[in-house]
């Protein structure tokens, strides 16, 4: 999986988010127990680790993205290197209401807010996903890129 280059000064402009019973906000350090175990139990132990290094920064950057009072995704940024993008993942059963969108420009607008031009999707699996949803280009030759030989 390569990684993509997205230029932060020319976002989508951002339209209303439609789904009021659906709740997407930046995570607090009291959850960080809760999410790291939804991210391990719905996704993998290396997630859940690059998670908890968000939890680590301050602000928290990671957002959530919650129903009902149950969480159904969430997004992080500046995990396994600064500038970077990820991971994020939405329950499946979840999955293509613009949930995964909507977490995806919050962690893009928190990074131009920091200072940031650009942003690196770091090992992006659905390169259709960020194509389209943010104008996203794949860097030649990134793949292994910062994840070549890891454990
Ligand atoms: C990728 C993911 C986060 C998208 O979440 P989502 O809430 O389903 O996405 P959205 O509903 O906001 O989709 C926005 C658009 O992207 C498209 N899209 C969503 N997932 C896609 C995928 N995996 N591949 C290609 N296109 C995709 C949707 O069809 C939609 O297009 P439309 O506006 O024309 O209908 C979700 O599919 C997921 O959790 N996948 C498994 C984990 C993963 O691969 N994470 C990324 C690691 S880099």
């Amino acid at each position: 999986m390569s990684d993509m280059l997205v230029p932060l000064y020319n976002l989508p402009a951002r339209s209303p988010y439609n789904n009021d019973s659906v709740t997407i906000r930046r995570a607090l350090a009291p959850e960080k127990q809760v999410v790291i175990d939804w991210v391990k139990e719905k996704f993998n132990q290396r997630w859940a680790d690059e998670c908890e290094v968000a939890f680590s920064r301050q602000p928290v950057s990671c957002f959530i993205a919650i129903e009902e009072g149950k969480m159904i995704g969430f997004a992080c940024y500046e995990s396994t290197c600064r500038n970077f993008f990820g991971p994020t993942g939405v329950d499946e059963l979840a999955r293509g209401k613009g949930v995964g969108t909507e977490l995806l420009l919050e962690c893009m607008e928190a990074m131009y807010a920091e200072g940031y031009a650009y942003a690196i999707i770091g090992g992006a699996g659905p390169k259709e996903f960020y194509e389209k949803t943010i104008g996203a280009i794949e860097i030649p030759g990134s793949k292994p890129g910062i994840y070549k030989g890891m454990l």
